[in-house]
């Protein structure tokens, strides 16, 4: 079971507020985040992945703050933002096993993951092309797929 919770979470960029404490509890489960364009989306999902410093507030997980738990919460998250770096000269599997790496994952594990997770986007068939050759639909599965690496 796990527990995201944001307290009076909020955000400023000079004199706009993009985020004005927000309060929300997050457990297992689906969620969607709908708004305008500039309603603070993005905003709010940079706080939470720890990639953005709140100006009021913070985010806890399992009680404790993000920003104290470092590595820690890194490993348990994952995120595909609208915009993603990949190296075009990458084939999808090395792409999934570098990040994999990067993620700390041992070897063995990573290897069966990479598989499992091509395989669940659909796209094991193309482990071995280089990303370049990817459709914009399959670049966002593969991004999909990456996101999933970490529990
Ligand atoms: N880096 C930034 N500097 C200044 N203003 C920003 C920055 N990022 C976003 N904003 C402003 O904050 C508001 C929320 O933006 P954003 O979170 O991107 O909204 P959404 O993702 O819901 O479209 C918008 O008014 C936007 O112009
Ligand atoms: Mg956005």
């Amino acid at each position: 079971m796990l527990e995201l919770k944001l307290e009076g979470l909020g955000k400023r960029y000079k004199e706009k507020m993009a985020v004005d404490h927000v309060n929300l509890l997050f457990t297992n489960g689906i969620y969607g985040l709908l708004g305008a364009n500039g309603a603070g989306k993005t905003t709010l999902l940079r706080m939470i992945c720890n990639i953005l410093r709140p100006s009021e507030g913070e985010v806890l997980c399992n009680g404790s703050g993000i920003q104290k738990l470092g590595g820690d919460y890194r490993s348990m998250l994952g995120y595909l933002p609208q915009e993603f770096g990949y190296y075009p000269d990458f084939t999808a599997w090395r792409y999934m096993m570098y990040l994999a790496s990067l993620k700390a994952l041992p070897k063995e594990m990573a290897r069966e993951k990479c598989r499992e997770l091509l395989e669940l986007v659909g796209l094991l068939g193309e482990a071995k092309q280089k990303i370049k050759t990817f459709s914009g639909g399959m670049i966002r599965r593969l991004g999909i797929a990456q996101a999933l690496l970490n529990d």
